[in-house]
């Protein structure tokens, strides 16, 4: 089932007469229990379009429906689908992790008699239980990101909405966190979380979309991406002792080109001769043939995986920023 279905969604913003379009026809869909990684420069209308999904911001045109509810017709039943976490922590005195909790679930309209089993839940299921008495402002940055997270799960929403639930946090909040959403996704939700930072989402996100100046310039299966934005083929080969002659055979054939610094230099055996193939995808083993052929003694012909942040490179063209 889809849970979040977008269609040709903008927005403009109009500030000292001039105009500034965050997102222009923006196309997403979603289904239940997809975890869509949205990647994308500063700028580039990420939070634009979660604040869209989340009622805070109306659409110029176009239309977004979450679990069956338009965004702009029925606010009310899309905010009861969805835990929102914006991109900053509100400032919050004198009030302790669980009264913190306790004031969300009563806006939230959970009943009175079961509000403290939900906060233990969330409290268990964002590792804070030993911070229930803690005040807010006594926590880490990466404490205050899961009780924001705890927060937005109290109503047990289908669609999460998590600006940059990372940012800003060090790499080892930032492994919590990953933890935290991964749980989340074996939970069924649906869930959008956004980041400028790529290789942290490759691990957890069936999907993504690569958002630039307001345009998703690629979206999809993480591994339909892959395949399509792969046109050539980075290759790693290790010899042993004989790289001149290696790169003379590579030299020689059509579809391989060697990064410049392995035609002349010799590696002395201790970095693989890197090269790459843009020949027929499937057909790379050729050029291995090739070399076996002319007596080079191959020891491995490895290609890495192209991983999100080169795609990422490929499709932004390293106009990032
Ligand atoms: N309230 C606003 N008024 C005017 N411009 C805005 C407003 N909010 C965002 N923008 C502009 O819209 C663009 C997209 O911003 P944003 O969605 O926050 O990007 P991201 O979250 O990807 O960093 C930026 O150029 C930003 O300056
Ligand atoms: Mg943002």
């Amino acid at each position: 089932m889809a849970t979040i279905v977008v269609e040709n969604l903008s927005r403009v913003f109009v500030s000292g007469g001039a105009k500034l379009t965050a997102l222009e026809n923006l196309n997403l869909t979603l289904e239940a229990g997809d975890v869509f990684g949205f990647i994308g420069p500063n700028g580039a209308g990420k939070t634009t379009t979660i604040k869209i999904l989340a009622t805070l911001l109306r659409p110029t045109s176009g239309t977004a429906v979450v679990c069956g509810h338009d965004v702009v017709q029925d606010p009310f039943a899309v905010r009861r689908s969805i835990g929102y976490m914006p991109d900053f922590f509100g400032v919050y005195d004198d009030i302790k992790v669980w009264e913190y909790l306790d004031f969300f679930a009563a806006a939230y309209k959970l009943p009175r008699n079961s509000r403290s089993s939900v906060i233990a839940g969330v409290l268990d299921l964002t590792d804070l239980k030993t911070k229930k008495e803690a005040y807010v402002e006594t926590l880490s940055r990466g404490m205050k990101q899961r009780l924001c997270l705890a927060k937005t799960l109290l109503h047990d929403p289908p669609v999460l909405l998590l600006d940059e639930p990372a940012s800003g946090l060090d790499p080892r909040a930032r492994i919590e966190i990953r933890e935290l959403l991964k749980e989340l996704q074996t939970m069924g939700k649906t869930i959008i979380v956004s980041s400028h930072i790529l290789p942290e989402m490759e691990e957890f996100c069936n999907k993504v979309g690569i958002i630039e100046k307001g345009h998703l310039i690629v979206s999809g299966e993480v591994k339909e991406i892959r395949q399509s934005v792969r046109g050539s083929m980075n290759v790693e080969l290790r010899v042993a002792g004989d790289e001149e002659l290696a790169t003379a055979v590579l030299k020689r054939l059509s579809g391989v080109s060697l990064n410049p610094a392995e035609s002349s230099a010799v590696t002395a055996g201790l970095e693989p001769i890197r090269f790459v193939y843009s020949g027929t995808p499937g057909s790379e083993h050729q050029v291995l043939t090739s070399l076996v052929t002319a007596g080079v003694k191959v020891l491995s012909f490895y290609s890495p995986a192209t991983d999100l942040e080169e795609i990422f490179m490929k499709v932004t063209k390293g106009a990032v920023n």
